[in-house]
């Protein structure tokens, strides 16, 4: 049995306690949930339907970090989900050291520690023959890494292109059909919830700018940082370079991309009928390998979608430490 700590429990922590409570994991109990007042924890495992909201009124809530649970003593997994923090990466990276320091697995769907610090958390994880991933990191519950990983062993990966953000992608597609302003597509698109806590970090590339880093860092193993990405937003994009586009069968959409080594996220011309034109809220990712030479994945990359991303993370770990588990 893994006993699982979900440190996080704002909008993705509460969405994987339910589908947990709703579609229990064999061989998985979740023993702690934690928020940044404090923790419950229950050695033999939480009852997820007894929770109640917010977690302090929950008889043995202990005030404080949950920190203290980070050891082997108490946890096997920690699914880390706290609010991502790309300047400093905490307090993720510092719960993700610690856990993997400690040989505990980590799920994650935080970019921040990803963004900072894969290179130093993979090699933690190696050292101590621990599991580190971060499947919903990018594009959602869109399983790239995996697939990656997975089904494209021995193909070189080429260059990657994709619509990577939810936000923007939806406010274009507001603008694009319905004609609607830009100031009013953000404030829709922030009460589906799937903004960032901070929006401009989604209007200004900043997020696409993120995920491009993560998915050059991990598929392609470069080694860049922020300052590496050129990076316009769509702040700029008016009605009427909308509407010109539309005129020739064509839209904007904000494309991050990794070509010959150079990363950039900046809005671009794009024909309605191409395979990365996806509208509303969905993410596409498109990768050129040598072998397969192109595909596309297209699917929803927030909100609670990302659960999937984070099951399928919670499985690999799962059937990796109890290699003879049929699912
Ligand atoms: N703000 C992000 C988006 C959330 O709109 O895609 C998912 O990373």
């Amino acid at each position: 049995m893994i006993r699982a700590l979900i440190l996080g429990y704002g909008f993705l922590g509460k969405a994987l306690a339910k589908r947990l409570l709703n579609r229990p994991v064999e061989e998985l109990k979740i023993v702690g949930l934690a928020n940044s007042k404090g923790y419950l924890y229950k050695r033999d495992g939480l009852q997820l339907e007894k929770i109640k909201e917010p977690l302090e009124d929950n008889e043995g809530f202990e005030k404080g970090r949950a920190t203290e649970l980070l050891t082997k003593e108490y946890i096997d997994l920690l699914i880390e989900l706290t609010p991502t923090n790309i300047s400093t990466g905490e307090p993720g990276i510092t719960h993700i050291r610690t856990a993997l320091k400690e040989e505990i697995d980590v799920v994650t769907a935080n970019k921040g520690p990803v963004l900072l610090a894969l290179k130093e958390l993979k090699r933690i994880a190696d050292e101590k023959n621990v599991i580190f991933k971060y499947e919903g990191t990018v594009g959602g519950g869109i399983p790239i890494f995996s697939l990656v990983n997975k089904c494209l062993q021995g193909d070189d990966i080429i260059s990657i292109r994709g619509i990577l953000n939810g936000t923007t992608n939806y406010i274009l597609t507001r603008m694009h059909f319905e004609g609607l302003t830009f100031e009013l597509a953000l404030r829709e698109a922030i009460m589906l919830g799937i903004a960032e806590r901070n929006p401009t970090l989604d209007v200004e590339g900043i997020d696409t700018a993120v995920k491009i880093l993560i998915l050059a860092n991990s598929i392609m193993n470069l080694n860049k940082n922020l300052s590496d990405v050129k990076i316009v937003g769509v702040t700029k994009v008016t009605p009427e370079a909308i509407s010109a586009a539309k005129d020739n069968g064509m839209t904007i959409k904000l494309i991050g991309s990794i070509e010959d080594g150079e990363l950039s996220v900046e809005p671009r011309l794009i024909r309605l009928n191409h395979p990365l034109c996806v509208h509303g809220t969905l993410n596409a990712i498109n990768i050129k390998s040598n072998v397969l030479k192109t595909l596309t994945l297209i699917g929803e990359g927030a909100g609670e979608s990302t659960v999937a991303s984070l099951l399928n993370d919670i499985y690999d770990v799962i059937k990796e430490r109890h290699s003879k588990i049929k699912f």
